[in-house]
């Protein structure tokens, strides 16, 4: 049975819940291994409309184990709300697993994500101020704490004393006040006894349930243009977002996949600051967003929207290895008379075909366009990929030959039922 990654093409919101959530039907493992409470991810099924920001999304599916895997941080607080809303709604949670190394966001990283995008004036990266920075700043700098010192309270006590001591004096610097200690010491305790059932060393179930020939979906958070080693540093996120991270992430090894699905959507989107070559600043931007309804699950923030850029779904096609795609919201463009392409990038007119690492030079990218006919016919009904219009088929076999990767889904509504599958994958 196979082992597949769904990671975002571009930088994020591409879809990923819907298509975890339809993939997870088949599956007897779903783990999420990057990221934390930044992600969201938006399901709907018949128990209803979910926004999921760290449970990952195959926890409505009886059969499928959960887990979030050691690559990913956890704020507790975030956890438990997200726990009581999906239990509160008749979902069962008894099937999710925190790996023991997942890490801990704690109150003074939120505090420090706040203070840093400040301080950062007008080149703040528009962060979601959930303390995911500073949380993996921690990690690497070994001064974090892990949710199995959830496990050893008096251990962890010790070895947050000193850490506490410094964060307390850099926010009060900033004129910021951090809870007590003891008192932060009594919201793990709290925290422990709720959770503390939960932990487990992930990556030895992860790997059984491979050595068992089971299906496993690895469900990867944000999007390839915002990891911290490929994405558009430093405006990214503080991991790896990326298919590839799923083996440090999940305590994979290599060799463990079979498929690297890729999520892309129609058109493009960027919430936060950083460059975005497509963007539209017109009323198309704004037909799209209306449309789309295109407003952060986190922090509902307005998305930036452009039309499709091809030279990044390239380069992350490439980085990542993808051997298939999902093309999600589709029927966005339904009623537009002809769509854009952005085929290639150029610089005083000079030809730019590679997704460029320097900022400044994307930043003076200017898009080049090809512009495909629309099809003006309403698409959500539609089950089958010849059943869709011409134009549409065009469009899509379009994209394909441009990234370079075939789409086997196609999603063109929000609902479980309105995607097309091309080929199935498990
Ligand atoms: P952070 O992850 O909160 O540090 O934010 C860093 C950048 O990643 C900002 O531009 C955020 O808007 C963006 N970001 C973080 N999580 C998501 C997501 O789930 N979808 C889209 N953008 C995200």
């Amino acid at each position: 049975m196979p082992s597949i990654v769904v990671v975002g093409a571009h930088w994020g919101d591409e879809g990923k819940g819907k298509i975890v959530d339809m993939l997870a039907q088949s599956a007897d493992m779903v783990v999420r291994y990057s990221g934390g409470d930044n992600a969201g991810h938006t399901v709907i099924n018949d128990q209803g409309k979910f926004g999921l920001h760290l449970v990952p999304s195959g926890i409505f599916c009886k059969q499928a184990v959960c887990v979030i895997a050691n690559g990913t941080v956890i704020n507790p607080e975030s956890l438990l709300s997200e726990l009581d809303m999906l239990q509160s709604k008749g979902v069962d949670c008894s099937r999710l697993c925190i790996s023991d190394k997942a890490h801990l966001t704690l109150p003074y990283h939120v505090l420090l994500d706040g203070a840093e995008e400040t301080a950062r004036g007008s080149a703040a990266i528009g962060t979601t101020k959930r303390g995911i920075g500073p949380t993996y700043a921690d990690k690497a700098a070994r001064n974090g704490l892990r949710m199995g010192d959830l496990l050893d309270l008096e251990a962890a006590a010790g070895r947050l004393k000193a850490t506490y001591a410094s964060k307390e004096a850099a926010l009060k610097r900033l004129g910021l006040e951090l809870i007590p200690f003891d008192a932060l010491m009594a919201k793990l305790g709290a925290y422990a006894k709720r959770i503390g059932p939960l932990i487990t060393a992930t990556e030895t179930l992860i790997n059984q349930a491979l050595d068992d020939a089971k299906t496993v979906v690895f469900e990867g958070a944000q999007g390839t243009l915002l990891d911290v080693e490929f994405g558009t540093y430093p405006y990214v996120t503080s991991s790896t977002t990326i298919a590839p991270g799923v083996y440090p992430g999940a305590g994979l090894r290599p060799r463990a996949l079979d498929h690297i699905l890729g999520v892309f959507k129609a058109y493009t989107t960027r919430v936060g600051t950083g460059p975005m070559p497509t963007e539209l600043l017109d009323e198309t931007g704004e037909l799209i967003r209306t449309r789309a309804h295109e407003f952060g699950v986190t922090t509902g923030r307005p998305r930036r929207c452009g039309w499709f850029d091809a030279v990044a779904g390239r380069y992350s096609v490439q980085i990542n290895g993808m051997n298939a795609g999902a093309l999600t919201r589709l029927d966005v463009l339904d009623d537009f008379p002809s769509i854009k392409v952005c085929v290639a990038y150029e610089i005083n007119g000079k030809p730019v075909r590679d997704f460029p690492g320097s900022l400044t030079t994307l930043n003076r990218c200017k898009p080049v366009y090809e512009e495909l006919p629309g099809w003006r016919k309403p698409t959500p009904h539609l089950r089958r990929f010849e059943d869709l219009p011409a134009q549409a088929k065009a469009y899509v076999h379009r994209l394909e030959h441009l990234v370079g990767c075939p789409m086997k889904m196609i999603s063109v509504g929000p609902r479980r039922e309105e995607t097309i599958t091309v080929a199935a994958l498990v």
